[in-house]
């Protein structure tokens, strides 16, 4: 079994100029889920698993499993300095423990980091596997972009927003199985199911990202609550909110929207207007959906002890505190 911690621990940071690594032994040694390498390997166990393929196939998958792990953190850094975010894994963010240039260039390493443990994918594998890690990468960045011109836009409706968090979370976690299922010789409807569960895990995990950042609590979540409220991030729980309020509510959001200090007591406000409005419930609806679409993906791979740990990943994922 391979220990995903381990072999990020075995990554080697100690090298000059201390000031561009050190803070990328700091992002990647602060813990994280580390669902995405974990679901690569997943993906790669339901298939080896199921009778495929050799039993190398999960030891190959474990240079993209790392590089998908260092690409994500890379973007955190840099998600870190556009949401002015202060703390991440209850620990200060790399902007603030240093400062912005430095977010700014450990996070390009980081993403050149990903690249050359990309490389160490099996030659054969390789082409296809660079190919989708990089339509990942733009559809990141896209969604990055939409995600920052959402905050002032006053019309995202829900279908805005499902594309948004498509792009800036939901495509890292379905290529992280689609890459993990190829390496291990995945067929191309396998390869469809696989891309299609993460996907889906994705939608329904951002959304509760969203929930937690109101809902959660500081500790177990690792970061501060209630910043997507304070930057006017169109998230699940604002949009669900602005298209159900009736008129007194709404009109009340607008106007806590309008308001750019006062951040503790905007915080405060629109907690009040969402647990008024029932939204949270709306939400958990929507995770609902995409957990159920997610686990009937798993009808179309080898059924194994796998199979059934990617059932209770999707379940739990939905649950999740941190
Ligand atoms: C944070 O991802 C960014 C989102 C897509 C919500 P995670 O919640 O997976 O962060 P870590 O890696 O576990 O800290
Ligand atoms: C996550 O968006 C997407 C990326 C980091 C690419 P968020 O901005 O919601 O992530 P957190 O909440 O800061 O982890
Ligand atoms: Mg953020
Ligand atoms: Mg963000
Ligand atoms: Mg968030």
């Amino acid at each position: 079994m391979i220990d995903i911690n381990k072999e990020i621990e075995s990554l080697n940071w100690d090298k000059e100029p201390k000031g561009l690594y050190e803070p990328i032994g700091y992002a990647l040694a602060s813990g994280g889920k580390r669902v995405r390498p974990t679901l690569a390997l997943m993906a790669a166990e339901v298939i080896v698993n199921g009778g495929l393929l050799n039993g190398d196939a999960i030891e190959q998958t474990v240079p993209a499993a790392l590089a998908l792990e260092v690409f994500h953190n890379f973007t955190l850094l840099h998600d870190d300095v556009m949401d002015r975010a202060e703390i991440r894994r209850g620990r200060p963010t790399v902007h603030v423990k240093w400062n912005d240039n430095t977010a700014i260039l450990s996070g390009d390493q980081m993403l050149i980091e990903a690249y050359k443990l990309l490389a160490e994918v099996p030659a054969d594998k390789l082409p296809q596997v660079l190919k989708w890690f990089n339509e990942m990468a733009t559809g990141i960045c896209e969604g990055q972009q939409m995600d920052v011109d959402f905050e002032h836009m006053s019309q995202v409706t829900l279908d805005d927003y499902m594309k948004m968090i498509e792009l800036k979370t939901s495509v890292l976690l379905a290529n992280a199985m689609r890459i993990g299922g190829y390496i291990a010789g995945a067929t191309p409807v396998q390869q469809e199911a696989l891309y299609q569960y993460g996907l889906h895990i994705g939608l329904a995990f951002q959304v509760q990202d969203d929930i937690l950042d109101v809902y959660g609590d500081p500790k177990t979540f690792g970061k501060a609550i209630g910043g997507d409220i304070c930057c006017n991030k169109k998230t699940a729980l604002l949009i669900t909110a602005l298209e159900n309020a009736d008129a007194e509510s709404k009109a009340e959001l607008l106007q806590w929207i309008m308001a750019t200090d006062r951040n503790e007591e905007k915080i405060a406000a629109v907690t009040e207007i969402y647990n008024r409005l029932g939204v949270r419930q709306t939400c958990e609806a929507i995770m609902e959906e995409h957990t159920a679409l997610a686990l009937a993906q798993l009808d179309k791979l080898p059924q194994n002890d796998t199979t059934e740990r990617l059932r209770v990943m999707a379940e739990q994922l939905v649950m999740r505190k941190s």
